[in-house]
């Protein structure tokens, strides 16, 4: 484990799955799964990040239930209000009580044409709202043979950040495209270069208490067999996982990866 103070983050992006019966029952099991685990609640937070037509389910069975984690959505417009059709305003998420919202998934950049400026806009609405920013930058396999491992999430980040006051709470997801789905994580020493490169922008945007703050999450192919590798290491605050935040055993044993970190 790293030196860290900062709170680990596991969250946990479920892209267009579950509807929002199936998210119900899912959150459900998940905090059962836990609680059955005696997982220590506050030592992790948790954050789950359904489709848009579930968030008020999820979230009238958090706060029902006071399940401790968090509410996230997806992506968010640009802008608060208007005719913008298919559009969700942040304004409409924190009425939900959302608390976050991934911005600049590689999914919304490739198959939504998301550019840099998009996703610097996106960033300044949630933060109108309250909301934190979960920004994500990553490289392809054709930008990592080209210009290594960080030049392209470093380019991405430094222009998200543009104009973010140095107090925002903000989350940054560094995603290599290449290791998305694919079965092929990164490995942890890569993950950790990258992650400490993004934190030095932060600081450089930001300041130092912002870098010292701010969680920087890998993703991009983690399990339970591979989280305990990722957060060993000092600037890998915690992970987005996609697939694996799908299936209940396994999410709960990525939230609890303190048990085979071995500290
Ligand atoms: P994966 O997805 O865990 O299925 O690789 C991660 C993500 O896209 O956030």
């Amino acid at each position: 484990m790293g030196v860290s103070t900062r709170t680990p983050l596991i969250a946990g992006n479920w892209k267009m799955n579950l509807d929002h019966l199936q998210a119900v029952a899912f959150v459900q099991k998940l905090h059962w799964a836990l609680k059955d685990a005696k997982h220590e609640f506050e030592a992790v937070d948790v954050t789950v990040f359904p489709p848009y037509t579930d968030l008020r389910s999820v979230q009238t069975l958090i706060d029902a239930d006071k399940i401790p984690f968090g509410l996230g959505a997806q992506d968010l417009s640009t802008h608060d209000s208007g005719a913008y059709t298919g559009e969700i305003s942040g304004a409409f998420l924190k009425r939900l009580d959302v608390g976050s919202v991934i911005i600049g998934h590689s999914e919304r950049r490739d198959y939504h044409q998301e550019t840099d400026e998009v996703v610097a806009a996106k960033v300044q609405a949630a933060l109108r709202h309250e909301l934190v920013p979960v920004i994500c930058v990553g490289e392809t396999a054709e930008d990592l043979e080209k210009h290594g491992a960080s030049a392209v999430p470093v380019g991405q980040l430094e222009i998200a950040l543009e104009g973010v006051p140095a107090k925002a709470d903000i989350v940054v997801a560094y995603e290599p495209v290449w290791a998305i789905g694919s079965g092929q994580a990164a490995t942890p020493e890569q993950a950790q270069e990258v992650c400490a490169k993004l934190r030095e922008v932060v600081k450089a945007k930001l300041g130092e208490d912002a870098a010292a703050r701010t969680r920087i999450l890998y993703g991009g192919s983690v399990k339970a067999a591979n989280i305990a590798s990722f957060m060993r290491q000092p600037d890998v605050d915690g992970a987005l996982v996609g697939g694996a935040s799908l299936i209940v055993d396994e999410f709960a044993a990525i939230v609890r990866f303190q048990k085979h970190v071995g500290v």
